[in-house]
């Protein structure tokens, strides 16, 4: 008997409602709108208050994804959460989502793969659910960078918002929908260009560290940039090669949305026109793993996505780690 597919079947999403735009970044750090919005493509981001945990927004992105997958909550048997910054560093992040949405019957545990993050998760549950070990997982992308954001860093801090986005995944025995194939890749060695030196194990939360600013993400922005975008088109290639598909067969393109230029670039390097990309960058900034299952949301919602779409979905993040994933609908 051949494997099952895994396809996806509902979609969700939360945003905090505080909208930080790029005017007022401009009270708090030396920059303007026009450098933001030339170099970025970003407007405004969201910010989550002190209430909007990531268990909150989480519950609230997991119960669109219940209603829209027709599942109920005591069916879900795995939580998978990728995060850069979740509520609190033990227990993980699934754990506390899984208790927030009253899912007694899941498995919970957090994937850290920074940005790409909800790929790595997507691609675990895959492997959970072909191999019979799981028959619903929700697979989330959540992130509050604002709480690791340095606001008197210019060239970070007009990045990053704050959201959560999420889907449900089950094996289909027929094999014309699902995910088509998946590919993931690390650079450890690169670790340096997108990281938070502080907070861990090996320089633990000091006062130094709150004057040194060492607990906030630093990042080397250009040299990233050249990363992402040849790293994020050489990932797609190799999941299009394995579903034996080309660029033209791709009808959605949802790249993680680090920056404008760094979407445009890399559709062009992959072969594929940029109307077809996903762009949302623009109102929520760069929200790291929860990125692309809330862009996923957004198209799927707005009927940009429907049956039978192709759909590449392609991430790039602090590790360096990055991976793509191809999904008929
Ligand atoms: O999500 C994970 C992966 N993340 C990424 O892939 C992000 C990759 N990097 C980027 O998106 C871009 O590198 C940034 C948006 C971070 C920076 O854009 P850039 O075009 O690469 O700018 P730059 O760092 O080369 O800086 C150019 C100039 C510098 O001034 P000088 O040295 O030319 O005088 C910076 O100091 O722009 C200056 N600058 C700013 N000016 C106004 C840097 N940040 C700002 C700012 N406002 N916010």
């Amino acid at each position: 008997m051949k494997q099952p597919r895994v396809e996806l079947i509902g979609t969700g999403r939360h945003v905090p409602e505080h909208i930080l735009t790029n005017a007022d970044l401009e009270t708090m750090v030396d920059t303007s709108d026009k450098w933001i919005l030339e170099r970025t493509g970003i407007r405004e981001r969201r910010i989550a208050t002190a209430d909007e945990t990531l268990a909150f927004m989480g519950k609230l992105a997991c119960e669109q994804v219940l209603e829209s997958a027709g599942v109920d909550v005591m069916d879900v048997d795995t939580i998978i959460v990728g995060t850069a910054s979740p509520d609190r560093l033990l227990p993980s992040q699934a754990c506390d989502l899984q208790a927030t949405l009253g899912a007694e019957n899941a498995a919970a545990f957090d994937v850290g793969a920074a940005c790409s993050g909800f790929l790595y998760a997507l691609a675990v549950a895959e492997g959970l659910v072909v191999s019979g070990q799981a028959r619903h997982v929700l697979v989330v992308g959540a992130e509050r960078l604002s709480k690791i954001t340095d606001y008197q860093d210019r060239s970070t801090c007009i990045l990053f918002g704050d959201g959560v986005g999420a889907t449900l995944v089950r094996a289909r025995q027929e094999r014309d929908r699902g995910i088509l194939s998946s590919y993931l890749k690390t650079d450890g060695t690169l670790a340096e260009l997108l990281y938070r030196p502080g907070g861990g194990a090996v320089h633990p939360p000091s006062l130094e560290m709150l004057n040194d600013r060492s607990y906030y993400l630093r990042m080397a922005g250009p040299e990233t940039f050249k990363h992402a975008v040849v790293k994020m088109a050489d990932a797609c290639h190799e999941v299009l090669a394995r579903a034996g598909m080309s660029p033209d067969d791709v009808d959605v393109l949802i790249p993680h949305q680090a920056n404008l230029r760094i979407i445009e670039a890399t559709a062009k390097r992959i072969g594929i026109p940029v109307e077809k990309a996903f762009v949302n960058i623009d109102r929520y900034g760069n929200t790291s793993a929860a990125s692309i299952p809330m862009a996923l949301d957004e198209c799927v919602r707005e009927g940009r996505i429907t049956e039978g779409s192709t759909v590449l979905m392609v991430a790039f993040g602090g590790g360096l780690t990055w991976g793509a994933t191809l999904v008929r609908w």
